[in-house]
């Protein structure tokens, strides 16, 4: 190559790096005013009549609420539970709602029993296109009065059975290019808090898995996978009788909601393709501002608000 073809190849490459970093500039900026704009304007929910929703934990709390949320939608509810009693209840309520529903009992940290839970689904219901990953427990004490038991099984009902699901449902959906992944993270896995060591751990952990897998798919470049949406929700305290001893100092900012309210916005979190959302939402933007300055200055404002929970009796 002479002189002058290497400067005309340095110019070249100088002009397309330029023009390749203009439309990067241009994608972020539009993307972001489209964002902006649906902050004001929220997008459509969609109808979620006629997809089979899995949704764990359907026995009680969150899952139960959502599934009668859902089912009430159309959607045909797949209840798995550990709980046959519960679960039976909530199939009950969502067929009394002229709603359709089956019952699995499940325990879903169990791998070989999901695979058995499985090919009962495919063939008794047909096809998993949406996947409520909802099922959680949360042993609420300092970290060293916490049993081995304790942590291991916070972890395999709190993330590990998260992945044996989604190893299992996930492909139907990847091959049809169609399908909604939904996980219950907490506000407990966004920030650190105090007696809830283990149960944070799983929480941010779920979080990490949502966001890592989303990015599996999206940059993917040997199919297209953008019809496969995640959701993750991460609510702060709901009476459902799982945290026994909530401490909140101001009820009007951070109000403990019921469990109907609480599902009322995690069904309108999947139907609109939330990414994430806190519930109550205020939290999501009181996080993003804190995390803007050094460490030691919102731990001041954690201290003022004073709440969380103290440890089970
Ligand atoms: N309640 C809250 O304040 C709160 C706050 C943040 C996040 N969350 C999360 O939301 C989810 C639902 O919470 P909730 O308060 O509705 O719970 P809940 O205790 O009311 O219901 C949980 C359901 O999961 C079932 N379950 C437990 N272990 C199981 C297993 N191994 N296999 C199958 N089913 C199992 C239980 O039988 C029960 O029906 C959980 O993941 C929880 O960590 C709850």
């Amino acid at each position: 190559m002479t002189d002058e073809q290497g400067i005309a190849m340095k110019v070249y490459n100088g002009f397309s790096l330029a023009l390749e970093i203009l439309v990067l500039y241009i994608k972020m900026t539009l993307t972001w005013f489209h964002c902006l704009y649906q902050f004001f304007v929220p997008p459509e929910p969609k109808s979620v009549k006629g997809e089979i929703i899995l949704i764990t934990g359907a026995g009680h709390g969150m899952g139960r609420e959502t599934a009668l949320r859902f089912g009430k939608l159309g959607g045909i509810i797949v209840c798995v539970d550990i709980n046959p009693t519960g679960n039976q209840e909530t199939v009950d309520m969502i067929t009394e709602q002229k709603g359709k529903a089956h019952r699995y009992e499940c325990d879903v940290t169990d791998r070989e029993a999901i695979a058995v839970l499985a090919e009962n689904i495919r063939r008794e219901v047909g096809e998993v296109t949406m996947l409520v990953n909802n099922a959680g427990i949360m042993p609420c004490k300092p970290l060293l009065q916490t049993s081995e038991k304790e942590i291991r099984t916070s972890f395999e009902v709190n993330i590990i059975a998260h992945l044996w699901l989604l190893q299992t449902f996930l492909p139907s959906m990847m091959e049809r290019n169609h399908g909604h992944i939904v996980a219950m993270s907490s506000m407990a896995g966004v920030v650190g808090l105090r007696n809830l060591v283990p149960y944070c751990a799983t929480k941010f952990a779920v979080r990490g898995l949502m966001e890592a897998l989303h990015e599996e798919l999206r940059e993917d470049k040997t199919k297209d996978y953008s019809g496969i949406k995640f959701t993750v929700i991460c609510p702060y305290i709901v009476d459902t009788g799982l945290c026994k001893n909530p401490k909140v100092k101001f009820p009007t900012l951070m109000k403990i909601l019921t469990p109907q309210e609480a599902s009322d916005q995690i069904v309108d979190a999947v139907r609109r393709n939330y990414n994430e959302i806190t519930i109550p939402s205020s939290l999501y933007y009181i996080n993003l501002i804190c995390r803007v300055f050094p460490k030691q200055v919102p731990l001041y404002l954690k201290d003022f608000l004073d709440s969380g929970l103290e440890a089970d009796p």
